[in-house]
C-alpha cells in the first residue's frame, strides 16, 4: 500500500508587524480587550508589493528545504487560499512557475479557514492512489487585504502569512486520515459579499470585506473543531490519549481553549501561535504545525491531529503520524 508522509515543513510571515496598541490609534478598541477576548497580541501585514505567491513561495522554500528535496522533485502542488493574486492563473500555477516546475497538476482549493485541512486531503489521495509521489501543499493568505480596517468586530482579528508541507510517497503512515465537513446553510454567518459574478465594482473599488456574526462562529466552530475530534481518533480505532498533540485552527484562543475542555485533551498538548498572528486563514495551521516542528515539540513518530473551521461552514480534520 502507498501512503502520504510529511517530510518538511515551512512557515513565512510578512515583516510588518500591527500590534494591538497600533490598533488602539486606528479604531475604538483596548490592547486589553483584544488579547483578553481574542488571545491576540499582534498580526503580521503584507508589503503593498507583497502577493498571497510571494508568501507561499517562502514558505514552500523552507518545506523543500526541511524535506532535503529538490524543486524538481515536486510532482503536485495544491494551494489553500482565499486571498488568490489573480482570477485566473490559480496561484498553484503561480508557484509551479517560481519553483521552476512544468507539466504536473497544480490547482487552488477554496475552503476558507479549513483550506489546508481540504489541499491536505486532496493531496494525501492523489499520493495513496499513485497520481503523485511529492506533493507541495500550502496554506496562503493576505487576508488583510479583504477586512475593513475600521470594522473594530473583524480587524482585530486576521493576519497574513503562509504555511508548507511536502508530502511524499511511504509505505508507512503518514497521513492516517483526513476528514471533511462543509454544510452551506450557514454561509451567512461569514463571509465576503462579493466576487467576480457578484458585485465586483465592489472588487475594483477595494471594498470587498469581511463580514462575520462572530458570537455564532465561535458557538459552531467550538462544536465542530470538538465533535471532529472524536470522529477521528474513533476512525483510525484509538484513544485521546493516543494523540501526542491537537494543531487547531489559530482563530481566536477562547475557541481553542473551549475545543480542548469540550473534547477533554490536556491543554499542555494544544499547540498555541494566534498571539503572534491572529487568524491567516488557511495558512494558520501549517504555520503552526511548522512552529511546534521546528521548535522541537513534534518529533518524529508523534501523532498530531490538525483541525480547520471557517466559512461556509467548512471544516476539516487529519490525524499525521509524523
Ligand atoms: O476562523 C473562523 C473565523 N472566525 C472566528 O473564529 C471568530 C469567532 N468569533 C470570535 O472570535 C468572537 O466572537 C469575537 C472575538 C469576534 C468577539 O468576541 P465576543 O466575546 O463574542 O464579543 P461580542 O461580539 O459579544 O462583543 C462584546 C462587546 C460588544 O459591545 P456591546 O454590544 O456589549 O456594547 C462589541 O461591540 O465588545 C464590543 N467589541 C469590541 N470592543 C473593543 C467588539 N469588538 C471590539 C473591539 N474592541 N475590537
Amino acid at each position: 500500500m502507498i501512503f502520504s508522509r510529511i517530510t518538511g515543513t515551512g512557515g513565512y510571515l510578512p515583516d510588518r508587524v500591527l500590534t494591538n496598541k497600533d490598533l488602539e490609534t486606528m479604531i475604538d478598541t483596548t490592547e486589553q480587550w483584544i488579547e483578553s477576548r481574542t488571545g491576540i497580541r499582534e498580526r503580521r501585514i503584507a508589503a503593498d508589493d507583497e502577493f498571497t505567491v510571494d508568501l507561499a513561495e517562502r514558505s514552500a522554500l523552507k518545506a523543500v528545504e526541511a524535506a532535503a528535496i529538490e524543486p524538481r522533485a515536486i510532482d503536485l502542488i495544491v494551494v489553500a487560499t482565499t486571498t488568490a493574486d489573480q482570477v485566473f492563473p490559480s496561484t498553484a500555477c503561480l508557484l509551479q512557475q517560481r519553483l521552476g516546475g512544468e507539466g504536473y497538476p497544480a490547482f487552488d482549493v477554496q475552503a476558507v479557514c479549513a483550506g489546508f485541512l481540504f489541499a491536505l486531503g486532496v493531496a494525501d489521495k492523489f499520493v495513496r492512489t499513485g497520481a503523485a509521489r511529492c506533493a507541495l501543499v500550502v496554506g496562503a493568505e493576505t487576508f488583510s487585504r479583504i477586512i475593513d480596517w475600521t470594522d473594530r468586530r473583524t480587524c482585530v482579528l486576521f493576519g497574513d502569512g503562509a504555511g508548507a508541507v511536502i508530502l511524499q510517497a511511504g509505505d508507512r503512515p503518514g497521513v492516517m486520515s483526513t476528514h471533511l465537513h462543509s454544510d452551506g446553510r450557514y454561509k451567512d454567518l461569514l463571509y465576503v459579499p462579493v466576487g467576480v459574478s457578484r458585485n465586483f465594482s465592489k472588487v475594483r473599488a477595494g471594498t470587498a470585506y469581511t463580514t462575520m456574526e462572530g458570537g455564532e462562529v465561535f458557538r459552531w466552530a467550538v462544536t465542530a473543531m470538538s465533535d471532529i475530534i472524536d470522529e477521528t481518533v474513533q476512525a483510525n480505532g484509538l484513544g485521546k490519549d493516543d494523540i501526542d498533540w491537537l494543531i487547531p485552527h489559530q482563530a481566536n484562543i477562547r475557541i481553542i481553549n473551549a475545543v480542548g475542555a469540550r473534547a477533554k485533551i490536556d491543554p499542555d498538548k494544544v499547540v498555541v501561535t494566534v498571539s503572534r498572528h491572529g487568524n491567516t486563514s488557511a495558512a494558520s495551521v501549517p504555520l503552526a504545525l511548522d512552529q511546534a516542528v521546528r521548535d522541537g515539540r513534534v518529533q518524529a513518530g508523534h501523532r498530531v491531529l490538525l483541525e480547520g473551521f471557517g466559512g461556509g461552514f467548512a471544516w476539516g480534520s487529519a490525524l499525521i503520524t509524523m
